[in-house]
C-alpha cells in the first residue's frame, strides 16, 4: 500500500454511496469554487486534537463526540446551535467533575450533512424515487424534483458549516463556556427531570468549588482554562468530491489536511479495504475515526489499521464500535484482542445508537434508551475485562426537547413519539436523555479508575 497518494487518487477505486449528478459540468463548477473557499479549520487545530486523542489512547482522557445525525437547512438557527452546544458542555462538565478525567469535546456538527443509505431508492405507495441523501445532496420531500442531486447544495452546506463553526468558536472561547456559567447551561425544559435534578446538584458543588478557588485568587482572569474550552468539529467523510475540494496542503508541514473539519470518520458502509473512502482517508493527516459494525472481522480490522495508521501514531485513529446492545459482548472482544496482539495504538469509542435502531409498526424509527445505555454498560464491562481503556462515546443528540427515542427517565412511550418527532434522519437523544447518558458514563469511568487503582495497589 506504499502507492503514491493524491487528494484524487481515490477516483480510480471502487466507490459506494455516491450521488449521480445529472449535470456534471455544474458539479465541476461548484467544486472549483469550493477549492478557492477559505478552509474551515486550521491544520494546527487538527494536530492539537490529535495530541488530545493521543491522551485518550493512553487511557488518560475521555472522548465525548456527539451531535445531530444529520444537520439540515431547515433547522439552521443560532438557538439550535447554542442548545446542542450547551448540552455537550453539560455532559462534558459531568464527566470532568464526576469522573475526574479531562474530556476531549468533539461535535458532530458544522458539516454533518451527507447520509449513507441502505437503498438507492425509496418506494411509498407504489411510487419509487431516489433516496434522500442529506441536505447537501438532495431534498427530503418525496417529489421527483427534490430528489435530484443539486450541486448548489454543497455551497449552501459549506456556508452553513462556516457560520455554525464561527458561532461555536465564539461560544467556546468568548465567555459562554466559562465554568462560572455551569448553572446557565441548563435548559428550562429539563430542569424537573431526574437527570436535570442530578445536574443541578453537581453544578452547585462546582459553584462552591469555584467560590473557594476565587477566594484564594484562582479565577477566570488568572487561569484562562476556567474561561474557555477547546471544542472540535467532525463529520462523516462520505462525499469525497466535497472533501477533496476542501483538502489543502498545510504550509507549516507540507502535509495534506481535510480542512472541512478537525476530525473525519469512515462509515460502516464505506470501509472496504480497497475502496475509495479508505484510499482518501489514508492520505489526510487529520485524526480519523472508523466505524466498526458486526460484519467487521478482526483480520480485516488489522489490515485497515495498517493502511490508515501505518506509523501507529496514538490519536490518529479512533475505532467507533457500533454493534447493538445484543451483539457487543460477542463482537467487541475479538477486535480488542486483535488490536492488542498487534500492538496497535487506538482510541476505543462506543457508538450506542446505530446498532439499536428499531422500526415500530406505527412507522416511526426509534431507539430505546434502555438499549443505548445497555450497550454503553457492556462496552465498559468488556474493556474492564480485557484490561483496555473504554476511551469515548459517539452519539446522536439534540438540545431540542424532541420525542424520538423511547424510554429514559422521562419514560417516553410509543404514543409520545408523535408529539415532537423532528429528525431529518435517525432518532436522537433529547437533552435529558443525553444527560442521563453522561451520568452513566461518569459511573463507568469511575469504575475503571477504581479497578486501575486497585491493581496498582496490589502490584
Ligand atoms: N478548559 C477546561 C476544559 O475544557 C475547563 C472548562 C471550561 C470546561 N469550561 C468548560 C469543562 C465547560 C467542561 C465544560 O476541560
Ligand atoms: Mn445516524
Amino acid at each position: 500500500m506504499a502507492q503514491s497518494w493524491t487528494p484524487q487518487s481515490w477516483a480510480d477505486k471502487p466507490i459506494r454511496q455516491v450521488p449521480t449528478y445529472p449535470d456534471q459540468a455544474a458539479l465541476g463548477r461548484v467544486l472549483t469554487q469550493l477549492k478557492s473557499h477559505p478552509p474551515l479549520v486550521f491544520a494546527g487545530e487538527a494536530r492539537s486534537l490529535m495530541a488530545s486523542l493521543g491522551q485518550v489512547a493512553e487511557g488518560k482522557a475521555f472522548l465525548l463526540q456527539g451531535g445531530d445525525c444529520a444537520e439540515s437547512f431547515a433547522e439552521f438557527h443560532p438557538d439550535n446551535i447554542r442548545d446542542t452546544f450547551r448540552v455537550l458542555l453539560q455532559m462534558a462538565v459531568v464527566l470532568t467533575f464526576a469522573a475526574g478525567v479531562p474530556v476531549v469535546k468533539v461535535g458532530r456538527i458544522a458539516g454533518q450533512f451527507a447520509k449513507p443509505r441502505s437503498d438507492d431508492n425509496e418506494t411509498i405507495n407504489g411510487v419509487t424515487l431516489p433516496s434522500y441523501r442529506g441536505d447537501n445532496i438532495n431534498g427530503g420531500e418525496f417529489t421527483p424534483e427534490a430528489r435530484i442531486p443539486d450541486p448548489q447544495r454543497l455551497l449552501q452546506a459549506n456556508a452553513q458549516s462556516a457560520a455554525t463553526l464561527n458561532l461555536l468558536r465564539a461560544f467556546a472561547q468568548g465567555g459562554y463556556a466559562d465554568l462560572h456559567n455551569v448553572h446557565r447551561w441548563m435548559l428550562g425544559f429539563i430542569a424537573g427531570s431526574p437527570a436535570g435534578e442530578q445536574y443541578k446538584e453537581l453544578a452547585q458543588r462546582i459553584s462552591e468549588t469555584l467560590e473557594f478557588m476565587d477566594a484564594i485568587g484562582i479565577n477566570s482572569t488568572s487561569v484562562p482554562q476556567l474561561r474557555g474550552t477547546d471544542f472540535y468539529t467532525s463529520h462523516e467523510a462520505l462525499h469525497l468530491d466535497y472533501e477533496t475540494a476542501m483538502t489543502r496542503v498545510d504550509s507549516t508541514t507540507g502535509d495534506w489536511y481535510d480542512t472541512s473539519a478537525h476530525m473525519l470518520w469512515i462509515g460502516d458502509r464505506t470501509r472496504q479495504p480497497d475502496g475509495a473512502h479508505i484510499e482518501y482517508m489514508r492520505g489526510i493527516k487529520n485524526p480519523i475515526g472508523l466505524k466498526c459494525g458486526p460484519s467487521l472481522d478482526p483480520e480485516e480490522l488489522v489490515r485497515l489499521i495498517d493502511t490508515l495508521n501505518p506509523q501507529n501514531i496514538p490519536g490518529r485513529l479512533t475505532l467507533i464500535a457500533r454493534f447493538g446492545a445484543d451483539k457487543v459482548a460477542d463482537k467487541l472482544p475479538p477486535l480488542i484482542r486483535a488490536v492488542k496482539r498487534e500492538g496497535k495504538k487506538v482510541v476505543w469509542s462506543s457508538d450506542p445508537m446505530h446498532g439499536n435502531t428499531i422500526k415500530l409498526q406505527s412507522g416511526y424509527k426509534t431507539r430505546p434508551v434502555d438499549r443505548v445505555l445497555e450497550e454503553v454498560r457492556t462496552f465498559f464491562a468488556v474493556h474492564r475485562a480485557e484490561g483496555t481503556h473504554a476511551g469515548g462515546v459517539h452519539f446522536e443528540m439534540t438540545g431540542q426537547d424532541v420525542t424520538e427515542c423511547l424510554g429514559g427517565a422521562q419514560g417516553l412511550k410509543e404514543v409520545d413519539l408523535q408529539a415532537r418527532y423532528q429528525t431529518a434522519c435517525d432518532p436522537r437523544l433529547n437533552a435529558s436523555q443525553a444527560l442521563e447518558l453522561a451520568f452513566l458514563l461518569a459511573q463507568g469511568i469511575r469504575d475503571e479508575r477504581i479497578k486501575d487503582a486497585n491493581l496498582a495497589a496490589s502490584a
